[in-house]
Parts: structure tokens; C-alpha cells; sequence
């Protein structure tokens, strides 16, 4: 089949060149000439594993493309996805479909035959709808069709999350439509991928509420650390405990410093903002997006308390600066809260990051940065692990300590464990542990 992507970003990006491993034709379409520009010089404007290489085998294979015309990526294409941003618009957290808005019109000025058009970035109930009053505004209605298909992708694990997803959902009830999307995934019934049909509505309230829900996991367990902080009891153990229920399900269920990324924040936002105008009370979700920007927040306390009260004057490492590992993106990173808490405090700031230091220089310019862990530690007073990168996890611990010029660490993510930490000589404090015993 003959694909069109008209977005180069997260979700784009990621979609056409897997599309293109599936064995379509696919040319991506951007209006940055300078993304285009990097593609084609077989640069990857962003850092996803894996990506880079699949870009260059389907470049290769003649089966991708990149390009700013789309009048040409158009010629014969059986479907069209719009994978435009769609950020929360400044001030009132609605979901700026302005850029979705001015693709649909775009594309439908240049439909000769019957095109599926599919929205892929993550959209409010009824922008289908009005993708589709648009689009007719311009071309013939039975020349289109509007269809639902959101992604689930996480950055980081994007790749094997599009190819072997847990589902594919698909909001159309025209036939053409079916048999058009079908065709397309056909790759994920080999292994047997459900591939859910529904209205197009539905499909489109489905992105939402799963993003919504496991936001309400992470806030809820979150929630159970700081009660066995309190209480002298093991999140990691409760975690377990309820995950192996399999009407609860084990994942989703780590304790952290609040979730961040380019997701969870604003679709939590956006549905709570459409469920508002529809009159409806969502109040779960309303509570996660508080409880999360509030436990962001008490991450510098928690890491103040952890240091004896008064960070005034204290060099402190923070490592991890993304909102999670294998990613460069600061998006609502729990970092980007800390960080200027501790700062305000009167600490010195020297992070390291593996990839998202050009990112967090953006954000947090004065603060110092090292090019490595082991020279982000050197000197400081303490080390807060505040993103789970795989080479934070087996750092060589007496080295740490003996570059540190007192030996705290507060390990947010919950990497390392408490007994072998203290036995080690470290004041080592993590997320929803009972404090140590007094010795
Ligand atoms: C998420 C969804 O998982 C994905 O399906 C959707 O398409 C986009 O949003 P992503 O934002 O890339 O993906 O990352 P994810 O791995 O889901 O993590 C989101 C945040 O939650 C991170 O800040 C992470 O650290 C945090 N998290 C996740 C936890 O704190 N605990 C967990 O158990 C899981």
C-alpha cells in the first residue's frame, strides 16, 4: 500500500518508518525543511533505540521517503495519517488541534480518488467529526473517510510497541475503510495482534481513558509508598503482591517521583477538559493530575528531609534528567520540578544525563552539567538518582563512594537495595521503603 505520514514527529516518525519495515511505500511529510533535511542526510532529529538503523534498511529498500511536498507524497496514496502535534494549549489545557485542523484541509484539497484519512496523534472526542466537516468543505464526501487509530507507543520501547503491540484500534464502520486499515496492519495477524474495530468516537475516548488509567496506576501506588513510608511497610512488596492478581496486573505499578512525558500530563489535562464540557465529573482523573504535580513538588522536600533539613551550600548530583530512560525528552519531567526547588534552597546543581543534557540546557541552563556519572558524583555531596538509566543501576558503589564528599544517596526510582546500600556505608534513602532500623 501506498502511505502517506504528514508529521515527522514522536508518533510519525516512528509509524511511517514501521509501516515502511511492514513492506509499504511510505513517504513522510514534514513543513520543517530542516527535519526533512536531516532525514535525508540520514540524521534522526530524535532519540528513539533502534530507530536510526530501520530508517536507513527502508531507505535503502527504496521503501521511504522523506520530503516537504506534500502535493508529491500524495500521487496515488491509499491512506493518509495526520501524526501533527497536538500540545495543551497555554492557559486552559485543552488539547491545540489548530494543527490537525489545517492538515485535514490541506490534504483535502489534493484527494483524486478514495483516500483514507486517519488521525493518528492523540485527539479529542469529535475531532474526527470535524476533520471530516473540514475535508468536505473542500472534496467530495465519497472520495474520504475519516478514520480513529491511536497510537499507544512508549518513547524508548517504540519500535517493539508498534510492531508487536498488545492491540490495534481502529475507529471506522465504512467497509472501504476496513478493508483499507486491514490491509495495512495485515503484519499483526501473523502474530495474531487484536485489532479492534469501533466507532470512530469510541476509538478516539479510548487513547484518552487508557492513558488516564495508567496514570491512575502510577499516581495510586505513588500514593501506597508514601503510606508505607509512613507506616513501616514495602511498596515493592505491595506492588508485587496486588500486581499478581490478574484483575490488577503487574505493570504500571512502580513507585517514582511522579510520571512525566509528552503523554500522561497533557491527555490527563485534555480529557478532564472534554469531560468538563460535556458535564461530566471526572473526578479520579482530576485527583491524579493534583496528586502528581504535588508529589513532584515533595521530591525536593523528600530529598531536602533526606540531607538533614538544609541543603544551603551542598554540591548535590542529580543523575537521570529525562522524564525516563532511553529517551531525551524533559517534558514534564519530574527533574525539571526538583531541580529549581533545590536550587531556590541554595544547593549546587551538577547533573548528568546520557542523552537529554541538550534538552535539559534548554530548561536549566545555569545549573552545572558533567559528561559523565562518575564526574557528576565527584565531589558532590550526595547523588539523587532521578531517572532509571540501565548504566545508573550497577554504578560501582565503593567508587561513588569514594568520590562523594559525604555519602547520601536518594534513589527516587528505587534501583538500588536499602540493606546492601547501608552495609555499604551510604545513607541511602529510596520511595515507599520503611526507614531503616536504628543500630
Ligand atoms: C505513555 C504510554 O505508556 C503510551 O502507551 C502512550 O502512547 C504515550 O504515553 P511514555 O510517555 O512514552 O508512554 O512513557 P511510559 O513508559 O508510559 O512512562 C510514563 C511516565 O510514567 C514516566 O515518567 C515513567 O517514569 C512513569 N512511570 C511509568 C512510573 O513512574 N511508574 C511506572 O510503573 C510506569
Amino acid at each position: 500500500m501506498k502511505v502517506t505520514m504528514v508529521g515527522t514527529g514522536y508518533v510519525g516518525l516512528v509509524s511511517g518508518v514501521c509501516f515502511a519495515d511492514f513492506g509499504h511505500e511510505v513517504v513522510c511529510v514534514d513543513k520543517d525543511p530542516g527535519k526533512i533535511e536531516t532525514l535525508n542526510a540520514g540524521g534522526v532529529p530524535i532519540f528513539e533505540p533502534g530507530l536510526d538503523a530501520l530508517i536507513a534498511k527502508n531507505v535503502k529498500a527504496g521503501r521511504l521517503s522523506f520530503t516537504t511536498d506534500l502535493t508529491a507524497a500524495m500521487q496515488d496514496t491509499d491512506a493518509v495519517f495526520i501524526a501533527v502535534g497536538t500540545p495543551s494549549r497555554r492557559g486552559d489545557g485543552y488539547a491545540d488541534l489548530s494543527y490537525v485542523y489545517a492538515a485535514a484541509e490541506e490534504i483535502a484539497g489534493l484527494i483524486k480518488d478514495f483516500t483514507v484519512v486517519v488521525t493518528k496523534s492523540t485527539v479529542p472526542v469529535g475531532t474526527g467529526d470535524e476533520v471530516e466537516r473540514i475535508m468536505s468543505e473542500h472534496v467530495s464526501r465519497d472520495l474520504f473517510e475519516v478514520v480513529s487509530n491511536p497510537e499507544f507507543l512508549r518513547e524508548g520501547a517504540a519500535i517493539d510497541d508498534f510492531k508487536r503491540p498488545d492491540r490495534v484500534v481502529v475507529g471506522t464502520t465504512d467497509a472501504r475503510a476496513v478493508a483499507k486499515m486491514r490491509e495495512l496492519y495485515r503484519p499483526l495477524f501473523i502474530n495474531e495482534t487484536p485489532i479492534v474495530f469501533t466507532e470512530r468516537r469510541t476509538s478516539e475516548l479510548t487513547k484518552y481513558a487508557a492513558n488516564a488509567f495508567l496514570a491512575t496506576k502510577i499516581t495510586f501506588i505513588n500514593e501506597i509508598a508514601d503510606l508505607c513510608e509512613a507506616v513501616g511497610a514495602n511498596v515493592q512488596e505491595v506492588a508485587r503482591g496486588i500486581g499478581l492478581d490478574k484483575r490488577i496486573g503487574n505493570k504500571f505499578l512502580h513507585a517514582g517521583p511522579g510520571y512525566g512525558g509528552s503523554c500522561f500530563p497533557k491527555d490527563t489535562l485534555a480529557l478532564v477538559r472534554t469531560a468538563e464540557e460535556a458535564n461530566v465529573a471526572l473526578s479520579i482523573v482530576s485527583s491524579v493530575i493534583e496528586a502528581n504535580e504535588s508529589r513532584k513538588r515533595r521530591m525536593a522536600n523528600k530529598i531536602v528531609a533526606a540531607l538533614g533539613g538544609d541543603v544551603h551550600g551542598l554540591r548535590i548530583c542529580i543523575l537521570g534528567l529525562a522524564f525516563k530512560p532511553n529517551t531525551d525528552d524533559m517534558r514534564d519531567a519530574p527533574s525539571l520540578t526538583i531541580i529549581p526547588r533545590l536550587v531556590d534552597k541554595g544547593a549546587e546543581i551538577v547533573a548528568y544525563d546520557p542523552e537529554a543534557m541538550d534538552e535539559a540546557k534548554k530548561t536549566l541552563p545555569d545549573i552545572e552539567y558533567a559528561d559523565s556519572a562518575f564526574r557528576a558524583i565527584d565531589g558532590a555531596d550526595a547523588v539523587v538518582i532521578a531517572t532509571e538509566w540501565d548504566e545508573f543501576r550497577a554504578l560501582d558503589m565503593r567508587r561513588v563512594k569514594s568520590l562523594l564528599n559525604a555519602p547520601n544517596v536518594i534513589d527516587l526510582r528505587n534501583i538500588y537495595r536499602g540493606e546492601q546500600m547501608r552495609g555499604l556505608g551510604f545513607s541511602y534513602t529510596n520511595v515507599g521503603y520503611p526507614k531503616p532500623k536504628e543500630t
